[in-house]
């Protein structure tokens, strides 16, 4: 309902409520409460003698906006993590691009056990996958969320990004959007694979450590998490869909940060130190020490030195 009446409201300048009753089939004092409620999420709608107005819309990723998509989408003013609720939804059997959104999260969390700072006006999200492809291959899903994100920063703010390995989207160093994924498997069958990421979009990152950016403070063009999460939806289903996984590191080595630097790459348990000088098929990195000997790292976080 709510998505027919912005659908009405965005075609004409002013649009009577006759016209929007007719329309939704409901009677004009259901449009009138459903018009209520859109002011209260926010939607500047003006009320007149000649019907109802929409002035300006919020950036809030609410599921009417992903049109025949809505029922995927599991939208939280406030959350936890939107990985525990995916988490639960993925075990339950939800189907793959199931999405849960969240305005803020009290317990974010990003790689490695570290806090995830969800502010308002952050985009935080998770999305439920469940691909068919060798299990060896599952790191690829990361890389190329990373490259379709930056992808879709560029067409849409004229953002250009570049990539930390594995999955950092960063500018000038600054950390635009992180990816963390959670998955299950048994023996080579993928069962889910939760997606986890965080952008930072209109989210106020200048305590945040390490040093972070967010997309408004890098565009002029008028920002919405909304269209961010449907453009990287749209393009990152389309990819998954057409399984192409020889395509990905390719297109990650053109955007990335990481190659050719000094870096030190921590896992749960090491820390490995040396030159990044290529990406392995599997998406593993690979290091050469001073000594020239070469070693390949699966997971990890990473630090340009
Ligand atoms: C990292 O860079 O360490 C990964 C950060 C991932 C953050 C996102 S925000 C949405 C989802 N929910 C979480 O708790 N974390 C991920």
């Amino acid at each position: 309902m709510k998505a027919e009446i912005i659908a009405q409201l965005r075609c004409a300048d002013v649009v009577s409520g006759e016209r929007l009753s007719q329309a939704l089939g409901v009677s004009r004092v259901a449009v009138w409460k459903h018009i209520r409620q859109m002011q209260e999420l926010g939607y500047k709608i003006e009320a007149g003698s000649k019907g109802y107005r929409l002035r300006s819309a919020p950036d809030t990723p609410f599921p009417w906006v992903f049109g025949q998509h809505a029922d995927q989408v599991h939208y939280y003013p406030e959350i936890s993590s939107t990985m525990d609720v995916a988490m639960d939804l993925a075990r339950q059997g939800c189907p793959a691009f199931t999405i849960v959104v969240a305005d803020r999260q009290t317990k974010g969390r990003g790689r490695l056990q570290r806090t995830w700072q969800s502010m308002l006006g952050g985009l935080y999200f998770t999305m439920v996958l469940r691909p068919r492809m060798p299990l060896v291959l599952a790191p690829l899903i990361n890389l190329a969320a990373a490259v379709d994100l930056a992808i879709i920063l560029e067409a849409l703010y004229g953002i250009q990004a570049r990539l930390k390995w594995p999955n950092d989207v960063l500018v000038e160093d600054r950390k635009l959007a992180g990816i963390l994924s959670q998955m299950a498997a048994e023996t080579d069958r993928i069962d889910y694979v939760n997606l986890g990421i965080g952008v930072n979009v209109h989210n106020d990152t200048r305590q945040v450590q390490p040093p972070a950016v967010s997309v408004c403070q890098l565009t002029d063009r008028p920002v919405s998490r909304a269209d961010i999460l449907a453009h990287f939806w749209e393009r990152f289903e389309q990819r998954l869909r057409a399984g192409r996984w020889t395509d990905v590191v390719p297109q990650w080595k053109a955007q990335a940060a990481t190659l050719g630097r000094l870096v030190k790459v921590q896992t749960l348990y090491d820390v490995f130190e040396g030159r990044a000088v290529d990406v392995e098929e599997n998406g593993g990195l690979i290091l050469e020490k001073e000594d020239g000997r070469r070693l390949t790292v699966v997971y990890g976080d990473c630090f340009h030195q």
